[in-house]
């Protein structure tokens, strides 16, 4: 039995950041994940003014208030991170300067229209390739308006960008969501002191002009706990403990599916830090069978969609994911991706348009690999492995430094 603290949730850490800079004096941050993605946002706070102070246990945040940011001294360089440049979007286009966007190679291809269109529409100057579509972009802050808006695809990011923009615009924005999806940056604004509503389909944002400042504990990333989950499930005898594991609603999908599939996964010690679920996980390895995965379970499960095929190669039966086509933009296609390198594994698996069917309970045999260079990939196929006859190499796999550096050295802990 082992016991593991995966580490801070990455969407929260990027909201601690942004959020923290806004409000007006100093914030503590405890559990701030220190990756590759959430380092792009705070260097991006950074360039932008804010005074920041890391110690291996906290982040100490000297707000500057909402009017208080500078313009960048340089072109925010987003790194691979879609929540850093889309939620920033948002932010900058309500600034009263100019600054320019970018990203890597994955992240400049991955279509921005979906939030250009909005903050358009709220009166925000943005021009870039591809009609906007593709970073880099250069945004010319100014006073937005305040908008009605339904979001054509479900998407948090989309939504947060609205959300911070429409802390500068005139008057109250309203926001309709096709289907929930994480609501971070609404839970934190309100514990930060603002006045955002919600109803059941809505979100309504007004203009502030103040946050305060606060001391933040951000939970363990279910994310990254995810790929641990599956582990303790599929390998006979195991049982882990994950602790301190955020359980937000809109997150939780993923112990949904796995307790469909006949998971052994037990909350305890539930209760409400900073305006978020936590609790501790109890998951014991159970016999999993295929199941049917598609509508609601998608937005609430998106990014752990690579993991459960992983477990799905290991069910009893067919396991069918539809509603997803949303993964054919992130990172990589991770339709094509999943598909690809867990055939080299000797899955069956076939891709769908939107998802992919598995069938389970074939024996998996090692191979080389490849991540496409997304972190969620990469320690998909890591737990794929440890259930795989003889060896896997994943090439590429530093990639995992995006949202988990300690991946390999908890996997192989868990192992010993
Ligand atoms: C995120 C929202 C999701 C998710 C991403 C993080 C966030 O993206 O896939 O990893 O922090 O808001 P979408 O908004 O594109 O669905």
């Amino acid at each position: 039995m082992g016991e593991i603290i995966t580490p801070g949730d990455k969407s929260i850490s990027h909201r601690a950041l942004i959020l923290s800079s806004l409000a007006v004096g100093t914030s503590t941050i405890n559990g701030f994940l220190k990756s590759e993605d959430t380092l792009s946002t705070l260097n991006a706070c950074l360039h932008m003014g804010v005074e920041i102070h890391m110690t291996p246990e906290i982040l100490e945040i000297n707000g500057v208030g909402i009017h208080g940011l500078k313009k960048p001294f340089k072109t925010v360089d987003a790194g691979n991170s879609g929540t850093t440049a889309r939620l920033l979007m948002g932010l900058l286009s309500g600034q009263e300067f100019i600054s320019g966007l970018t990203g890597d190679k994955y992240l400049r291809k991955r279509p921005m229209r979906r939030v250009v269109d909005p903050l358009k529409l709220m009166g925000a100057d943005i021009t870039g390739e591809n009609n906007a579509d593709n970073l880099p972009l250069i945004i010319n802050g100014r006073k937005l308006k305040s908008i009605k808006y339904r979001l054509p695809v479900a998407s948090a990011q989309v939504k947060s960008a609205i959300i911070l923009a429409g802390l500068f615009a005139d008057g109250e924005t309203e926001i309709i969501e096709p289907q929930k999806t994480r609501d971070h940056t609404e839970r934190m604004l309100n514990h930060l002191g603002s006045h955002l509503r919600t109803d059941d389909k809505s979100i309504f944002v007004s203009p502030v002009e103040k946050l305060n400042p606060s001391n933040l504990n951000i939970p363990s990333d279910i994310s990254s706990a995810a790929f641990f989950i599956v582990a303790a499930l599929i390998n006979k005898g195991s049982e882990i403990i994950l602790k301190n594991v955020g359980l937000n609603t809109a997150r939780t999908g993923i112990l949904e599916i796995l307790k469909r599939m006949g998971g052994s996964i037990e909350i305890q010690d539930k209760r409400i830090e900073c305006g978020e679920d936590v609790g501790d996980l109890v998951v014991k390895s159970s016999d999993l069978k295929g199941i049917e995965i598609n509508g609601e379970d998608i937005p609430r499960a998106i990014d752990e969609l690579p993991i459960i095929a992983a477990a799905a190669c290991f069910a009893e039966g067919r396991t069918v994911i539809t509603d997803a086509k949303e993964l054919r933009v992130k990172e990589t296609d991770r339709i094509k991706a999943v598909v690809s390198e867990f055939s080299k594994l000797g899955a069956d698996i076939t891709e769908l348009e939107d998802g992919m069917i598995i069938n389970g309970s074939q024996q998996l045999k090692g191979n080389i690999c490849d991540s496409w260079g997304d972190h969620r990939i990469a320690m998909s196929l890591a737990i794929a492995a440890t259930l795989s006859s003889g060896e896997t190499t994943i090439n590429n796999s530093e990639c995992v430094n995006i949202s988990y550096p300690e991946f390999f050295d908890t996997l192989s802990v868990l192992r010993t």
